[in-house]
């Protein structure tokens, strides 16, 4: 496993791109299998989740071809129905090829996707929208086998606005007979990507980014190019490494309107943020002033936001209150942080963070994806050097971070 090793205490400055969505590429991916034809995305990130999609499309059957930032995708020949449980295991997002599996072929077979760093991650409520749409799921021993004669159009309820199974419930209705009506459905802005990439191929969904979306099934899609939007929360994760290191710079390719919640918490840790089309300048204060933060649905605070956010307020003037209400197991980067000098408590759902004046290098463990991107932002900030260990959780969800830093004004190197 390879590591940063990161020099803190330089300012970041000047400008940076941020990548397509992650968290928008990866449903995207999936629901290509819909159209038994070719696909052309851009603006997907080069990152290992990505990669991971591409290889279990390729294993069921796809040609996938990547060329200087377009992705072709030829799903003609896709005839197998049954993710790889050792590529399940890998990536526990590549659930979402299900539901795209079932609407083509009415069948699909895969493993749980098992837990991960920051919980249990269950999929009973995919499993019970499926069986909603009158597709029998058969589960033993690990492995879940779906199939379905046919699937009709129904009212599916989430017991919780999930983002994974309301994209999967979307995918499995695309080709239906009839209606599927889904409420309390995740409004995040991912779930709107994918419906106007599903529309663009030809699909009938209405009402993605609300709590209610309206999919008429459709007999067939077509051949579309697509472009994937930026990633919200890679977006947020610059905002808060340029805040932590009094810095004073400029994202580009960045939707705003995505990252309110975001913005707001950053102006009330008295940041002065600029928005403009598609660019948000920041410049940070002197010192971070502490906030407290609840992570909700959107779009209230996104959970994915939650370590960075934690990471950045260690340094501030003041405690702030974190409340994470999504995942039951996000705090574990914390113990990292604290042998960097930070003073965070954790009480069940709750972590309490004491502002103080300096973090110190040290060598810490990167547990997770987001995880570990705290770790970094607290590198960059310490005073001294840091090893962040177990990068490969973080390059799988941001693109170039390194160099992307380094052209900010850090000193972050990777060592193999
Ligand atoms: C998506 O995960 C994102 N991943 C996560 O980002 C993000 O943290 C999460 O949504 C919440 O916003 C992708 O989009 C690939 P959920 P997902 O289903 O779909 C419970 C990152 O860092 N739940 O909305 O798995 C679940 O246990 C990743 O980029 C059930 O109980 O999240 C959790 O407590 C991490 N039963 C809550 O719902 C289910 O069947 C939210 O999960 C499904 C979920």
């Amino acid at each position: 496993m390879s590591s940063y090793i990161i020099e803190g205490g330089k300012r970041l400055e000047g400008t940076v791109k941020i990548s397509g969505s992650k968290n928008s590429s990866l449903p995207i991916i999936a629901a290509t299998i819909l159209n038994a034809g070719k696909t052309t995305l851009y603006n997907v990130p080069n990152i290992q989740d990505t990669q991971m999609m591409f290889k279990i499309l390729e294993t069921l059957g796809a040609k996938v071809e990547k060329k200087n930032g377009k992705i072709k995708i030829d799903t003609s020949k896709i005839e197998k129905y049954g993710i790889p449980e050792d590529l399940m295991h890998k990536m526990r997002s590549s659930v979402v090829l299900a539901g795209a599996l079932l609407a083509r072929h009415k069948k699909a077979i895969f493993s749980y996707p098992g837990g991960c760093d920051i919980g249990a991650r269950p999929i009973d409520l995919h499993l019970k929208a499926f069986e909603k749409l009158g597709i029998n799921v058969n589960q033993n021993h690990g492995s879940i086998e779906c199939s379905a004669e046919k699937i009709k159009g129904e009212k599916i309820n989430l017991d919780f606005p999930s983002v994974g199974a309301t994209e999967n419930a979307i995918l499995a209705s695309v080709l239906a007979e009839g209606v599927t009506v889904i409420t309390n459905a995740a409004r995040e802005p991912e779930i709107i990507d994918l419906q106007n990439f599903l529309n663009k191929m030809g699909a009938k969904v209405i009402g993605a980014g609300t709590d209610e979306i309206q999919i008429e099934g459709v007999k067939k899609l077509k051949d579309v190019s697509y472009n994937i939007m930026p990633d919200r929360i890679e977006a947020g994760s610059f905002l808060c490494f340029i805040a932590a290191t009094k810095g004073n710079a400029i994202l580009e390719n960045v939707n705003y309107t995505h990252i309110t919640p975001i913005i707001n918490k950053l102006e009330e840790a008295e940041c002065e943020i600029i928005t403009d089309k598609n660019t948000i300048k920041i410049v940070a204060p002197k010192r971070l002033k502490a906030i407290d933060i609840k992570t909700m649905p959107y779009p209230g605070f996104p959970t994915d936001m939650q370590s960075v956010f934690a990471s950045m307020l260690t340094t501030a003037k003041g405690t702030s209150i974190i409340v994470e209400n999504i995942f039951e197991n996000r705090y574990k980067y914390t113990q990292e942080l604290n042998k960097m000098g930070a003073k965070i408590t954790v009480e069940g759902k709750s972590a309490v963070i004491r502002g103080t004046r300096r973090l110190f290098g040290a060598n810490v463990h990167s547990t997770d994806l987001r995880g570990g991107a705290s770790l970094v932002l607290a590198g960059l900030v310490a005073k001294g050097t840091t090893m962040v260990d177990n990068i490969e959780y973080i390059l799988r969800g941001y693109e170039n971070l390194d160099e992307k830093l380094t052209k900010l004004g850090a000193n972050i190197k990777i060592e193999k």
